[in-house]
């Protein structure tokens, strides 16, 4: 069976490197007679690259080539992905792939082109790099219902947000350090907004619950407001400031996907995962709580994964996996505003005491926060859990206080 490799960028070249070095095992655990990289498709010339000999330009060589079985697709973002994934599987090979952007916009799809094509389209690598965590969830928790996955799924902002609580380094340093080592692209938007992490989101929630969750569905927040005063609170509220992806169960026709900065305690297994570590909580009804933990991204890492999804597809020939969800309907997610929450605020206040007391007439109770070094007028507290709607409703009509910051609190 022979593979092709479209896009050698960090994680495609990745791939070639470890298919090369371990290629015997590679072979063996394949169950093929052979498994051999034919083809890589790039743009980009590589003169010098071990692999030179087999670079090509036009997608349709691989497309063509009965030989192709497995495409692995380490392109990214939506076009050409797409639309050589598409042709792929409507020619009968399988692909596999990390591109997370792809799988959250066009998973429904491009799994029903693979299930009706008997192929099949495996994304292993597409959340957590190289945590196992999409066979975790379909396979060996098949047997729970499962309630909410929640975690640290971008390596970047967790990078940032570790140097803000270590060593209390502002956003923008720790940012220009997480360039300055390759974690960062030039243009951190994708990472430090929150919106990697969302489509993180929709590929969990749809693996947990079984329908399409779209990016555009899960409320996302980044980390871009996060202030070193937001860091000191937090430590004295107990924990620490992650930036959270997750998704639960509402009730059997809906849930709640929603990506933010959030306190989370610091007894919690996410506390710990720090630096570029990726960390994810499943939270089934016979297992109770399992983590996964581990380098969420880079080059061998997420080649690792991949490698392992070609493997599973060689095994796999004219055999089906069972991957595949639902689509769903305008009404199968939540608005954030109707999730139950706690609120961490910290505000300026005309007159700091009558404001906390304000606030516990409004919410029964807060507990208030402090600081070193506070100015006078600040102040912090948090809320009691109810609906964000409700909580935000009640901060509106509170008198002479300016808010600053607003972090949602975990449970886990
Ligand atoms: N930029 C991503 C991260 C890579 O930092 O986690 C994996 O999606």
């Amino acid at each position: 069976m022979y593979v092709a490799i479209i896009g050698y960028g960090g994680v495609g070249s990745g791939v070639a490197e470890l298919f090369t070095k371990n290629h015997d095992n590679i072979v063996k655990r394949s169950t093929q007679a052979q498994l051999e990289l034919k083809y890589i498709l790039d743009v980009r010339d590589f003169t010098g690259d071990p692999n030179e000999h087999l670079f090509v330009k036009d997608f349709e060589t691989i497309l063509n080539d009965a030989e192709i079985g497995i495409v692995v697709e380490t392109i990214g973002g939506i076009h050409p992905a797409y639309d050589y994934t598409l042709a792929a599987l409507k020619a009968g090979k399988s692909v596999v792939t990390s591109n997370k952007e792809l799988v959250a916009t066009k998973g429904y799809e491009l799994l029903k082109m693979a299930d009706s094509m008997n192929v099949n389209y495996l994304f292993e690598a597409s959340v957590g790099g190289g945590i196992p965590i999409i066979r975790p969830i379909t396979q060996c928790l098949a047997a729970n219902e499962i309630n909410e996955v929640a975690g640290i799924l971008n390596g970047t902002t967790n990078f940032i947000l570790t140097k803000m609580i270590a060593e209390g380094m502002s956003f923008e340093t720790a940012l220009a350090l997480a360039q300055e080592n390759g974690y960062a692209e030039k243009d951190p938007t994708a990472d430090v907004e929150g919106h990697d992490a969302s489509r993180k989101v929709c590929i969990l929630a749809a693996l947990c619950f079984g329908k399409h969750v779209y990016p555009e569905e899960v409320y996302t927040e980044g980390i871009s407001k996060v202030t070193l005063e937001d860091v000191e609170y937090a430590r004295d509220w107990g924990g620490v400031i992650k930036l959270i992806g997750r998704a639960a169960r509402v009730d059997k026709d809906r849930i709640s996907a929603m990506v933010s900065p959030a306190f989370v305690p610091k007894n919690s297994q996410l506390a710990s995962v720090d630096d570029v570590f990726n960390g994810i909580l499943v939270r089934g009804d016979a297992i109770g709580d399992v983590v996964f933990y581990g380098r969420g991204a880079g080059k061998m890492p997420t080649a690792s994964a991949v490698v392992a999804d070609v493997i599973d597809c060689a095994k796999h020939v004219e055999r089906k996996k069972m991957f595949g969800w639902e689509d769903s309907d305008k009404n199968y997610v939540v608005n954030y505003l109707d999730v139950e929450t706690a609120l961490y605020i910290r505000a300026v206040a005309d007159e700091p005491s009558t404001a906390i007391k304000d606030a516990e007439k409004a919410f029964g109770s807060v507990k208030t926060l402090t600081r070193e070094g506070a100015p006078a007028n600040e102040i912090a507290f948090v809320t009691p859990r109810a609906p964000e709607k409700a909580l935000r409703s009640k901060l509106e009509k509170m008198q002479g206080i300016k808010i600053l910051s607003s972090i949602r609190i975990t449970e886990y």
